[in-house]
Protein backbone atom coordinates (compact mmCIF):
# COMPACT_ATOMS: atom_id res chain seq x y z
CA UNK A 1 0.00 0.00 0.00
CA UNK A 2 1.56 3.26 -0.96
CA UNK A 3 -0.71 5.69 0.74
CA UNK A 4 0.10 4.67 4.56
CA UNK A 5 3.59 4.52 6.22
CA UNK A 6 5.41 3.93 9.48
CA UNK A 7 6.86 6.29 11.65
CA UNK A 8 8.48 4.09 14.99
CA UNK A 9 10.34 5.89 17.66
CA UNK A 10 10.66 5.40 21.43
CA UNK A 11 9.53 8.95 21.74
CA UNK A 12 10.05 9.28 25.30
CA UNK A 13 8.44 12.17 25.26
CA UNK A 14 7.35 13.15 21.25
CA UNK A 15 8.69 16.13 20.72
CA UNK A 16 8.04 18.83 18.42
CA UNK A 17 11.04 17.84 16.48
CA UNK A 18 8.81 14.37 15.96
CA UNK A 19 5.34 16.18 15.19
CA UNK A 20 7.22 18.28 12.84
CA UNK A 21 8.41 14.73 10.59
CA UNK A 22 4.53 13.84 11.03
CA UNK A 23 3.23 16.78 9.23
CA UNK A 24 5.63 16.13 6.55
CA UNK A 25 5.31 13.20 6.04
CA UNK A 26 1.73 13.45 6.02
CA UNK A 27 2.22 15.56 2.87
CA UNK A 28 3.13 12.42 0.84
CA UNK A 29 0.98 9.38 2.97
CA UNK A 30 -2.42 9.51 3.81
CA UNK A 31 -1.82 7.77 6.73
CA UNK A 32 0.71 6.82 8.93
CA UNK A 33 1.06 4.22 11.83
CA UNK A 34 2.84 5.70 14.57
CA UNK A 35 4.76 2.63 16.08
CA UNK A 36 6.49 1.86 19.54
CA UNK A 37 8.30 -0.95 20.69
CA UNK A 38 6.54 -3.10 23.49
CA UNK A 39 9.85 -3.47 24.81
CA UNK A 40 12.18 -1.00 24.42
CA UNK A 41 15.93 -0.94 23.76
CA UNK A 42 16.20 2.27 25.44
CA UNK A 43 15.22 2.31 29.51
CA UNK A 44 12.61 4.69 29.13
CA UNK A 45 11.85 7.91 31.64
CA UNK A 46 7.84 7.23 30.97
CA UNK A 47 6.21 4.40 30.54
CA UNK A 48 4.31 2.86 27.82
CA UNK A 49 1.01 3.85 28.20
CA UNK A 50 1.93 7.69 28.75
CA UNK A 51 3.97 7.66 25.50
CA UNK A 52 0.96 6.58 23.28
CA UNK A 53 -1.09 9.28 25.57
CA UNK A 54 1.39 11.75 25.03
CA UNK A 55 1.72 11.45 21.61
CA UNK A 56 -1.99 10.62 21.03
CA UNK A 57 -2.88 14.09 22.38
CA UNK A 58 -0.05 15.99 20.82
CA UNK A 59 -1.03 14.97 17.18
CA UNK A 60 -4.74 15.53 18.02
CA UNK A 61 -5.12 17.60 14.76
CA UNK A 62 -3.82 14.61 13.10
CA UNK A 63 -6.11 12.32 14.39
CA UNK A 64 -8.32 11.33 10.75
CA UNK A 65 -4.89 10.64 9.62
CA UNK A 66 -2.59 8.72 12.16
CA UNK A 67 -2.96 5.46 14.34
CA UNK A 68 -0.31 5.00 17.49
CA UNK A 69 0.26 1.20 17.99
CA UNK A 70 2.82 -1.05 19.33
CA UNK A 71 4.80 -3.89 17.93
CA UNK A 72 6.96 -7.07 19.48
CA UNK A 73 10.51 -8.04 17.79
CA UNK A 74 11.95 -6.56 14.03
CA UNK A 75 9.61 -3.35 12.73
CA UNK A 76 9.96 -4.75 9.27
CA UNK A 77 8.06 -7.58 10.45
CA UNK A 78 5.50 -5.68 12.26
CA UNK A 79 5.50 -3.45 8.93
CA UNK A 80 4.83 -6.64 6.36
CA UNK A 81 2.05 -7.69 8.99
CA UNK A 82 0.41 -4.64 7.49
CA UNK A 83 1.40 -4.74 4.14
CA UNK A 84 3.28 -1.41 4.42
CA UNK A 85 6.02 -0.98 2.31
CA UNK A 86 7.40 2.45 3.97
CA UNK A 87 9.10 3.57 7.48
CA UNK A 88 9.95 6.94 8.03
CA UNK A 89 12.88 8.57 9.78
CA UNK A 90 13.88 11.81 10.49
CA UNK A 91 17.44 13.11 10.56
CA UNK A 92 19.24 16.53 12.33
CA UNK A 93 23.00 15.85 11.48
CA UNK A 94 25.71 13.36 10.79
CA UNK A 95 25.48 11.25 13.85
CA UNK A 96 21.68 10.53 12.67
CA UNK A 97 23.05 9.83 9.33
CA UNK A 98 24.95 7.03 10.61
CA UNK A 99 22.77 5.01 12.34
CA UNK A 100 19.34 5.97 10.26
CA UNK A 101 22.20 4.34 7.04
CA UNK A 102 22.64 1.33 9.21
CA UNK A 103 19.01 0.83 10.78
CA UNK A 104 18.21 1.43 6.88
CA UNK A 105 20.24 -1.31 6.02
CA UNK A 106 19.64 -3.77 8.16
CA UNK A 107 15.73 -3.18 7.67
CA UNK A 108 16.75 -3.75 4.18
CA UNK A 109 18.26 -6.88 4.23
CA UNK A 110 15.66 -8.37 6.41
CA UNK A 111 12.87 -7.44 3.89
CA UNK A 112 13.93 -5.78 0.58
CA UNK A 113 10.72 -4.96 0.28
CA UNK A 114 10.35 -2.32 2.39
CA UNK A 115 12.42 1.01 1.87
CA UNK A 116 12.71 3.69 4.17
CA UNK A 117 12.26 7.37 3.70
CA UNK A 118 14.13 10.03 5.61
CA UNK A 119 13.75 13.80 6.52
CA UNK A 120 15.53 16.01 7.61
CA UNK A 121 14.87 18.16 10.64
CA UNK A 122 13.86 21.30 10.24
CA UNK A 123 16.47 23.68 11.25
CA UNK A 124 14.49 24.85 14.48
CA UNK A 125 14.42 21.34 15.45
CA UNK A 126 17.90 20.31 14.80
CA UNK A 127 19.30 20.40 18.66
CA UNK A 128 16.12 18.70 19.84
CA UNK A 129 16.57 15.30 21.48
CA UNK A 130 13.98 13.32 23.74
CA UNK A 131 17.08 13.27 25.83
CA UNK A 132 17.98 16.68 25.87
CA UNK A 133 13.89 17.12 26.85
CA UNK A 134 14.42 15.44 29.75
CA UNK A 135 17.34 16.70 30.94
CA UNK A 136 15.43 20.30 30.43
CA UNK A 137 12.87 19.16 32.81
CA UNK A 138 15.21 18.03 35.23
CA UNK A 139 16.90 20.74 35.25
CA UNK A 140 13.31 22.87 35.48
CA UNK A 141 14.11 24.45 32.48
CA UNK A 142 10.85 26.00 30.23
CA UNK A 143 10.13 23.60 27.58
CA UNK A 144 7.80 25.06 25.55
CA UNK A 145 10.06 25.55 22.52
CA UNK A 146 10.93 22.07 22.57
CA UNK A 147 7.63 19.62 23.31
CA UNK A 148 3.91 20.02 22.55
CA UNK A 149 1.78 21.62 25.44
CA UNK A 150 0.04 18.44 26.89
CA UNK A 151 3.84 17.36 27.30
CA UNK A 152 4.39 19.64 29.30
CA UNK A 153 1.90 18.07 31.87
CA UNK A 154 2.82 14.29 31.86
CA UNK A 155 6.47 16.09 33.15
CA UNK A 156 4.66 17.90 35.67
CA UNK A 157 2.61 15.00 37.04
CA UNK A 158 5.78 12.71 37.04
CA UNK A 159 7.31 15.15 39.13
CA UNK A 160 10.48 15.23 37.62
CA UNK A 161 11.86 17.40 40.87
CA UNK A 162 12.26 13.99 42.70
CA UNK A 163 14.21 12.64 40.08
CA UNK A 164 16.82 15.24 40.21
N1 LIG B 1 13.47 16.06 15.88
C1 LIG B 1 13.86 15.92 17.14
N2 LIG B 1 14.37 14.79 17.65
C2 LIG B 1 14.49 13.76 16.82
C3 LIG B 1 14.11 13.83 15.49
C4 LIG B 1 13.58 15.04 15.02
N3 LIG B 1 13.20 15.21 13.77
N4 LIG B 1 14.36 12.63 14.92
C5 LIG B 1 14.88 11.86 15.86
N5 LIG B 1 14.97 12.53 17.03
C6 LIG B 1 15.54 12.05 18.26
C7 LIG B 1 14.62 11.42 19.24
O1 LIG B 1 14.10 12.38 20.12
C8 LIG B 1 15.51 10.42 19.93
O2 LIG B 1 16.25 11.07 20.93
P1 LIG B 1 16.95 10.26 22.13
O3 LIG B 1 18.01 9.39 21.53
O4 LIG B 1 17.48 11.33 23.00
O5 LIG B 1 15.87 9.43 22.79
C9 LIG B 1 16.45 9.99 18.83
O6 LIG B 1 16.47 11.03 17.91
C10 LIG B 1 16.05 8.75 18.07
O7 LIG B 1 14.93 8.21 18.63
P2 LIG B 1 13.66 7.69 17.87
O8 LIG B 1 13.39 8.42 16.62
O9 LIG B 1 12.58 7.64 18.88
O10 LIG B 1 14.12 6.31 17.42
P3 LIG B 1 14.71 5.21 18.30
O11 LIG B 1 16.12 5.07 17.86
O12 LIG B 1 14.51 5.43 19.74
O13 LIG B 1 13.79 4.02 17.89
C11 LIG B 1 13.25 2.03 16.65
C12 LIG B 1 14.24 3.12 17.01
C13 LIG B 1 12.25 1.70 17.74
C14 LIG B 1 12.52 2.47 15.42
C15 LIG B 1 14.18 0.85 16.37
O14 LIG B 1 14.96 0.59 17.51
C16 LIG B 1 13.43 -0.40 15.97
O15 LIG B 1 12.95 -0.50 14.88
N6 LIG B 1 13.37 -1.39 16.89
C17 LIG B 1 12.74 -2.69 16.64
C18 LIG B 1 13.77 -3.77 16.33
C19 LIG B 1 14.24 -3.64 14.91
O16 LIG B 1 13.49 -3.86 13.97
N7 LIG B 1 15.53 -3.28 14.76
C20 LIG B 1 16.09 -2.96 13.46
C21 LIG B 1 16.74 -4.11 12.81
S1 LIG B 1 18.22 -4.65 13.62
Amino acid sequence: MRDIAIYAGTFDPITLGHIDIIKRALKIFDRLVIALPNVSEKSTFFDLISRIQMIRKSAIEFEKNISVETFDGYLVDFARSKNIKFLIRGMRDEVDFHYEYEMANANQHLNSDIDTICFFASMSDANISSTKVKQMAKDGQDLSAVVPECVKKFFDRKDVLCER
